[in-house]
């Protein structure tokens, strides 16, 4: 591989300022010297962002896995590629080489081809932590199938309306999953799913627990009789640039689920770009990324940049409290790990646990640590400094989003110095600006407003499937002319960055990005409620919990309140998944409506929050009495 580092902070000056002057020499760059091409580009760039519509290497050919697999063989055959660490510490780890890797994913590949799989067809793939979730997505993006991975901790409905909505042929499951001490059945979610899926041809199913399963007839295969049988050649799919690359869904403000759909050449270029310099990441350094490849950290970080850059990559199956709380040191100890990104949710729940946890365990062996998914609060950012990098790891806390790709904003490893909560700088080629409300764009340092970034990136999502007017309007309208990010930040007088967190109707609970559009729908679905309103409110461990608003229905009023709520929870766990559970529910008579019917969510996040200061202008209430009656029966514990 060429080079693409970033060596000091003049040189991170330096080169930022001429990926800004000149944004396509920038890439071309980088895309020529580091990656292999069957077809050089004719165009870096092209867009418009009135109508949403960019492209990047502009009928350029190539295929990810000849850049994350093949063209290493020859150099890394032996070396380890995936670090595959299981839930139980008593059962081995596996350590897969890129030969091996190689092997196993043309058999996938060749086994998927027998099910009909063939370029542009949608995968879903519900599986938990283990290495055939990696092998079938490599194995997609070999012969150009688009995969769409559905975190295994989505209920039957949620996996449904993804499937539904991305018109997948094919479902990838296995049996089950372990997660701590729990075992997890997984197939009869995807059976329950199915029912409701016209599209869906074949179930494949991957053993991992061993727990029964029933097969559906001409439908339902075990990846068991096939793989052993296929074959190791698979002749590799020439993609398009611009071909659709895989399709990750994330919340909106409606119910309908978002899939963000990424091509082929940004992605990749911009994933690899970012995974080396974030990271500091250098030849046999072991990465771990703790985020589930279900979602976009798991995609961009977990799997595709460290395999682009020929690195060896651990997943893990389990939890990071299975057996103790020191289970994460222990892998780290165990892996000589060498750079650690993971969640700031964990770190303060792991923060919670005795420190002799943490002191016990030898973490000698990281250089720098990371956290990704929410705002990082000073307390468990110093603690994560302390105990964990010993204050000798610069932490990066990277911004970005299941839209951007890749990382955004956040601090090179020893080039940019850190701060404390703050993401700090963009990264070359990202150019942030903050709007206020009247839609311009704020100048100068020491600033508040909305986050926009001005010109495209290579990694930016380029449709919502199947809807691009909803991308138009979600993404490029807000602000004319700029990628609207739906959160909010500031600018301290250096002009590093840090992110408030969202503006709009999105809460990140445990780092997991959940709108409260579709959680109202699921909640409205029980028959004793008449409507809902759901807010996120700060919560010591979890970042944002979730606080609701009920009114119930005349035929509620009478039932046994503590009863209610658990049928709430138990519909928002089935319809969506036990992430998307209340914390506080609250029965209200009424909620604060402007004169249009829109609830005021400001007002009832700051109840939620305690906060009773300042509601703020509330002349435009239909109903401002309801505010008092609301905050005097605010649920405090
Ligand atoms: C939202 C995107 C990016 C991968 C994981 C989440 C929040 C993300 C940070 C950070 C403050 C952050 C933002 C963003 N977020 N990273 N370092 N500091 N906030 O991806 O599920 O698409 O969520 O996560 O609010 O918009 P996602």
């Amino acid at each position: 591989m060429g080079s693409y580092s970033i060596s000091s902070l003049p040189d991170y000056f330096k080169q930022y300022r001429k990926s800004i002057k000149n944004p396509k020499k920038f890439w071309n760059r980088i895309a020529t010297e580091n990656f292999e091409w069957y077809q050089h580009w004719n165009k870096v760039v092209e867009f418009d962002m009135e109508e949403a519509k960019i492209t990047w290497f502009k009928n350029a050919k190539l295929n990810i896995t000849k850049n994350c697999i093949d063209r290493h063989l020859a150099t890394r055959g032996n070396k380890t590629a995936i670090i595959w660490e299981p839930n139980d510490p008593k059962e081995k780890s596996q350590h897969i080489t890129y030969n091996e890797l190689h092997g196993r994913v043309c058999k996938m590949a060749n086994v998927l081809t027998d099910l009909g799989i063939q370029k542009g067809d949608r995968v879903c793939i519900y599986l938990p932590m283990i290495p055939e979730l990696a092998i079938t997505m490599l194995a997609c993006a070999k012969m150009g199938a688009v995969h769409s991975v559905i975190f295994a901790g989505f209920s039957a409905s949620a996996v449904a309306s993804r499937v539904n909505d991305c018109g997948a042929k094919l479902i990838i499951t296995s049996d089950g999953s372990y997660r701590g001490n729990k075992v997890l059945e997984l197939k009869p979610i995807v059976d329950e799913a199915v029912e409701k899926c016209s599209s869906v041809e074949k179930v494949l199913v991957v053993k991992r627990t061993g727990g029964k399963i029933t097969l559906k007839k001409n439908r339902d295969v075990i990846l068991d009789d096939y793989y052993p049988k296929a074959s190791k050649d698979f002749v590799t799919k020439i993609m398009d640039a611009e071909d659709p690359f895989f399709i990750l869904y994330t919340s909106g403000s409606t119910g309908r689920p978002k899939g963000m759909l990424h091509t082929c050449a940004g992605y990749m270029v911009y994933v690899a770009y970012t995974f080396k310099n974030i990271f500091n990441y250098e030849e046999n350094d072991i990465f771990w990324c703790s985020a589930d490849i279900g979602w976009i950290t798991g995609h961009s970080y977990t799997l595709y940049g460290p395999l682009l850059n020929g690195a060896t990559t651990v997943m893990y199956e389990g939890t990071p409290t299975h057996p103790a709380p020191d289970r994460f040191w222990k892998i780290i100890e165990k892996h000589k790990i060498n750079q650690f990104y993971t969640a700031p949710t964990a770190i303060r729940a792991l923060a919670k646990e005795n420190y002799e946890w943490v002191k016990k365990r030898n973490l000698s062996s990281l250089k720098v640590i990371g956290s990704v998914g929410e705002p990082i609060n000073d307390e468990a950012w110093h603690w994560y400094n302390d105990h964990v990098g010993k204050r000798k790891c610069p932490i990066v806390d990277t911004w970005w989003q299941t839209e951007t790709g890749g990382i955004l904003i956040s601090p090179i490893p020893f080039v940019t110095p850190t701060k404390p909560t703050y993401a700090t700088l963009p990264l070359p080629g990202i150019q942030p600006v903050l709007m206020d409300e009247k839609r311009n764009e704020i100048m100068g340092n020491q600033a508040e407003g909305n986050l926009c970034i001005r010109f495209p990136w290579p990694s930016i999502a380029r449709t919502i499937w199947g809807d691009h007017q909803r991308y138009k309007e979600t993404y490029f309208t807000a602000f004319p002319g700029k990628y609207f990010t739906g959160d909010g930040a500031l600018r301290d007088e250096v002009g590093y960055y840090r992110i408030t967190g969202r503006v709009d109707d999105v809460v990140i609970v445990s780092g997991h990005n959940l709108g409260t559009a579709p959680i109202e729908d699921s909640i409205n679905l029980h028959p004793a409620i008449a409507e809902s309103a759901v807010v996120g409110y700060p919560h010591d461990v979890k970042g944002n919990a979730l606080y609701g608003f009920v009114i119930l229905k005349e035929m509620g009023e009478s039932r046994d309140k503590k009863n209610l709520e658990k049928e709430i929870n138990q519909v928002i766990a089935e319809t969506i998944g036990p992430i998307a559970k209340l914390d506080k529910i609250q029965f209200v008579p009424g909620l604060p409506k402007t004169r249009s019917g829109k609830i005021m969510r400001r007002i009832l996040r700051k109840i939620a929050s305690g906060d009773f200061d300042n509601f703020g202008d509330t002349s435009t209430l239909l109903n401002p009495e309801i505010v008092e009656e609301i905050k005097n029966a605010r649920i405090e514990n």
